[in-house]
């Protein structure tokens, strides 16, 4: 059974403030406010999906996987358990704050805290309206986006997302000595992927998909006018085909901002591999 989706992320950040305002005045999210000093953002009607804590990391803290079934999330409490990760359940605390029904606790073998949840807080009462014109997001079941991690251990990172996760990979990008490999757990064409080097931070980039090009043309624009660093250039990937740009988050890492991805069906899905990251574009990357 496994995952269904990315559901939400944790940043750590020494400057909520700014993250809150490149958030949703250039990318068009949607604040759900501050409370108890974590300001949560939106993407679409669940009550929030970005978790901003002042810390001074400047990274992920944390990654929430969604879960279908109470039975599913006891499964892979049971798998992470026999594949020798550390397992704990989320306490009461945890859950309000979190704003899900129930959760395990876990950590990839990067070292990044997972949290895997059922039934994570909808407000379909309060739609979601971007500050800055966005139309919409591509989420629902395809989650809210993906995350790039650095894996120097291939073999574990296996045995935890596909093995007890059940993430399956979508395909390879293969430059020189240099693999780098994506996974998907839903029509999304990549949930999680990742690279054999070392990163600064936790991740490399995180990723949000609009459903409308200009949305990524008018963002592109925000950035620019906002004096952020646009990392790379407009591309379009080879793999997944997305058309995005990379721009520098106030944490230091990028977020990719893209249009346009292929879906998975896994009926018919053939794993692809390619020799470039993109067919064109993507200066910098
Ligand atoms: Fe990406």
């Amino acid at each position: 059974m496994g995952v269904s989706s990315l559901g939400y992320v944790g940043l750590s950040v020494s400057d909520p403030a700014a993250w809150e305002a490149f958030a949703c005045q250039r990318l068009g999210l949607m604040s759900a406010g501050t409370q108890d000093g974590v300001t949560r953002l939106r993407l679409d009607s669940r009550a929030w999906r970005i978790a901003l804590h002042q810390g001074s990391e400047d990274d992920l803290a944390y990654a929430g996987f969604e879960v279908d079934s109470i039975e599913a999330l006891c499964e892979l409490e049971q798998g992470l358990a026999a594949a020798g990760f550390p397992v704990k359940r989320g306490d009461d605390e945890l859950l309000a704050a979190r704003q899900v029904q129930q959760m395990i606790i876990t950590e990839d073998p990067g070292g990044i805290p997972i949290e895997l949840y059922c039934g994570l807080m909808d407000r379909g009462n309060v739609p979601f309206a971007s500050p800055a014109g966005t139309s919409a997001f591509v989420t629902g079941e395809q989650g809210l986006g993906h995350f790039v991690v650095s894996a120097p251990d291939r073999e574990r990172f296996y045995a935890f997302y596909c093995d007890v996760l059940g993430m399956k990979l979508s395909d390879k990008i293969q430059m020189g000595p240099l693999a780098l490999e994506f996974f998907h757990c839903n029509p999304r064409h990549h949930t999680v992927a990742m690279a054999p080097v070392p990163f600064p931070k936790r991740i490399h980039h995180l990723m949000f998909e609009v459903q409308n090009i200009d949305d990524v043309g008018f963002a592109l624009d925000r950035c620019e006018q906002a004096g952020d660093t646009i990392s790379t250039t407009l591309g379009k990937h080879s793999n997944d085909q997305m058309v995005s740009f990379y721009v520098k988050s106030p944490a230091g890492f990028d977020v990719e901002y893209g249009y346009g991805a292929i879906a998975v069906d896994d009926a018919t899905w053939r794993i692809g591999h390619y020799d470039k990251m993109s067919i064109w574009g993507h200066k910098g990357l």
